[in-house]
Order: structure tokens, then sequence, then C-alpha cells
């Protein structure tokens, strides 16, 4: 079967290089794709909102299987428009990926689901928002602007002139743009994050091992928040009572509550949790993969992926096996652009990434790459993704940072305290 993969960065990468090992895969088109992906697999030149390109290429390409990597083609209806052309494609339609697509969305329905979460409320008028600020306690506490915003739109406060600023920036100077239009203002939960995926066809649910992302920027978890600096699995903070709690009273309600709005889920359902002393509390949904939790979650699945996301497309995962594991836990380290999550230069050629893959357990995923002539530049603020295998997460992580040390380029940098939660 020809397999096509939308879109370009490290999660695509993973999902390319595992699904080309399935014994059933012909030819795997990613687009638009990376340097990384064009190794792995063949690069197609289309961008990942040109639906009517997309489909095209499917048809004139015998695709048997498109699997849409990011949010937002998802939340455009990617997925619709396939099934409309009569093509199959893994991810959610566009009415239920609003469960990523719009935070009111998600938080009413946690509600109305039991779902535990923070107490919060929704405000589309960002007087109200000020007023409801300042009537009540001077206690720390987060908004969200309600729509897509690449992570960013979440502003976390420790105090009410914090929120009031925030609310300003969203609602008043729409630092997000229309994502702003409405917002959530939530209470500040305490804890440890982890990211618990599954794979859903709407009925069955199959839960992928527990991760853990690495949000902000730099060490000690200082800084802005970025798409993720680096991510290991299995975390130690979530065990298997915990991973089975979670699947049922979080991700096993959720489903059937958005099946019961008329909105039934198929694809990549990621709960976002805060581990509080209350037992874990959902942060968010996203509805695909996480990046870069996808990659040390893809170097330890050993279940053929293809037959897994082909059986949540038929609505056949009640009858597959349960998922094989590698029992060796994955690290991966983001290298990044000088000057990410804020703006950065690229074109900088990147070296040693062929001494990093000659490394044992050791794979690179790319991100923002690129090929100019005959060398690989940085195109992006995630660059590359260092991901190894290890008896313990404390040698994945010394795998993985054999591989960073490999690699250079002009202001490349990354975290070095991936994984010291679980090490600790
Ligand atoms: P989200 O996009 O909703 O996952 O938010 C991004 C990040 O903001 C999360 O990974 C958390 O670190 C933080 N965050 C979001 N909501 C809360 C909350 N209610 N309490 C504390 N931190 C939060
Ligand atoms: N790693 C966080 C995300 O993919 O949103």
């Amino acid at each position: 079967m020809n397999v096509l993969i939308i879109g370009g960065g490290g999660r695509e990468h993973a999902l390319a290089w595992r699904i080309a090992q399935s014994p059933r895969a012909e030819r795997v088109f990613v687009a638009p794709g990376n340097a990384g992906t064009a190794g792995d697999a063949e690069n197609v030149q289309i961008s990942a909102d040109d639906f009517p390109a997309l489909i095209r290429f499917a048809r004139q390409n015998d695709v048997g299987l498109t699997i849409v990597g990011p949010e937002a083609p998802l939340a455009a209806g990617i997925v619709d428009a396939f099934d409309e052309a009569g093509l199959r494609s893994f991810g959610p339609g566009k009415a239920a990926a609003e469960l990523e697509g719009s935070k009111v969305f998600c938080k009413n329905l946690l509600r109305d689901a039991d779902v535990p979460s923070a107490d919060y409320h929704t405000f589309d008028n960002p007087d109200e928002a000020v007023k409801y600020l300042r009537d009540r306690e001077n206690v720390p506490i987060v908004v969200k602007a309600d729509g897509l915003a690449a992570g960013k739109g979440v502003i976390v406060c420790h105090d009410r002139d914090e929120a009031l600023e925030a609310v300003d920036q969203i609602a008043r100077r729409k630092a997000f743009g229309a994502a702003g239009n409405r917002m959530v203002i939530e209470e500040r939960l305490d804890g440890q994050e982890a990211s618990v995926l599954a794979i859903t066809d709407g009925q069955t649910i199959a839960t992928l091992q527990p991760a853990q992302d690495h949000k902000p920027a730099y060490d000690g978890d200082a800084g802005p928040n970025t798409g993720g600096m680096g991510a290991y699995c299995p975390t130690p903070l979530v065990d298997d009572k915990m991973l089975h709690w979670v699947e049922q009273h979080v991700l096993v309600p959720t489903v059937h509550a958005l099946k019961r709005a008329g909105r039934p889920f198929r694809g990549v359902l990621y709960a976002g949790l805060m581990v509080t002393n209350q037992g874990p509390k959902v942060l968010e949904y996203n509805v695909r993969f996480g990046d870069p939790e996808c990659q040390p979650l893809l170097m330890r699945l050993k279940t053929d992926l293809l037959d897994v996301l082909e059986a949540a497309v038929e609505g056949r995962l009640d009858r597959i096996e349960p998922l094989q594991w590698d029992p060796r836990p994955a690290v991966c380290v983001v290298m990044a652009s000088e000057g990410y999550p804020g703006s950065y230069t690229t074109g900088h050629p990147i070296r040693g990434l062929d001494a990093a893959a000659q490394l044992p357990d050791v794979k690179v995923f790319h991100a923002g790459t690129k090929r100019v002539n005959d060398q690989i530049v940085n195109a992006g603020g995630r660059v590359v993704n260092v991901t190894a295998l290890g008896d313990s997460i404390a040698q994945a992580k010394l795998n993985a940072y054999r591989g960073v040390k490999c690699i250079r380029w002009n202001g490349a940098w990354c975290r070095k305290d991936i994984s010291d939660k679980a090490i600790g």
C-alpha cells in the first residue's frame, strides 16, 4: 500500500520512518516533509493546507492511507475533504478536531463528561473577564485564547495583575489573532505534567505508553513555553495503575461524550495531564500525535504502526492484538535554532548528522531542516530531534546526548536536562 503523511516536522519524520518499516508499505510520501523524511521516504512539494492538491496527489499515486500529522489541517477539515473524495485518512474530522481547535468547546465537553479538569469560566468580552478577575481572590490563574495559537495562547499567571495583562494581550491586543475572540480563564493546577496518548476508532481505545514533554525553553523548566524541547517514554510518573485510571476516567468518557455530541472521534486522542495531589487532571486535549512525544513513542512501538492506524480507520481496533513495546525507555532531545522560540535565522549548514546516524540505538529525526544543494541547513525553530533507546532512562539520555554532541550548526542549542525528572 502507498501511504501519504501530511506535515513536515519531527513527528512526521518519525511517522514516515516507522510506516516505511511496515512490510505492507510500498511507497511512503511526505507532504511537504523535510530533509530527513527525504531519506526515509519520498517528499512531495505540496503544503499541508492545500487540500485539493493533496487529494489529487493521493488519487494519482494510488495512496491507500493518508496520515495527518499536525492539528491545523485537521481543524480545517482535511479528513472530511478526503472522506468526500472517497479517500481513507487517519485523523479526526473537523467537528471532532474542535476538541483541540477550541478550548471553550473542550472545557465544556470535559465538564459534561465529568472528566477531571481545572475549574474555569469562559468569556467573549474582555470587560467581563476583567470584572471577573477583579471580583475574585488574587490567586494564580491561567488565561487561554480559545483557538489554535501554535501552543503559545496559554498564559500561566502568578497573580491578578498578570492575569489582567494576559486578558489585554489576548482579547484587546489580539496577540494570537482571532484565536483570542473567546477566552478560558481557569484555576492554576500544581503538579507534574504527563502526556497520555491513545489511538481510537471511536469505539475502542488503544492507549499508548505514557510520555513526558518539556515545554519550557530552558533547563529547570525556566523561560518561555515552546512546542516542546524534549520528551521521554515511559514516564514513571504514570504507573500502570494510573494509566488504567486515566483510560477509564479520562479517555473513555471523552470518546463517549464526543460520540454523543455527534462528533465521533477517530485518530490520536492526546490528553495533556497535570498529575496533582488529587490525581490526574486534563490540562488540554490534542487531536494528533504530540511533537516531540511521537518520536520516543514510535522508537519503542514494536507493533506494525500501519496495521494499527488502518484498523482504527476501519473501526476494528477491538480485533487487533495488544500493542507490543520495546521494554527499553526512549529519550528525545530537541536541538533548536538560536533565538527560538523567538525569532531566529535559518540557512546554517548542519554538520555531524552522518556521525550521529552511526551511533547504536540512536535515530536523528529531522524537524526544521531542508536540503540546499548538497548541504542540509536549519529551516525552522526546532531543527533536529535526537532520539535514543537505552536499558534505563539514564542510559537512553546518555545515548541521546551522545548523538547531540555529534551535531553542530551556527547557533545550535538544546536543553541539557531532558528526562532528569524521571532520573532524579
Ligand atoms: P495547554 O496548551 O492548554 O496544554 O497549555 C500549555 C501549558 O500551559 C501546559 O503544558 C501547562 O504547562 C500550562 N497550563 C495550562 N493550563 C494550566 C493550568 N490550569 N494550570 C497550570 N498550568 C497550566
Ligand atoms: N508536545 C506538545 C504538543 O505536541 O502539542
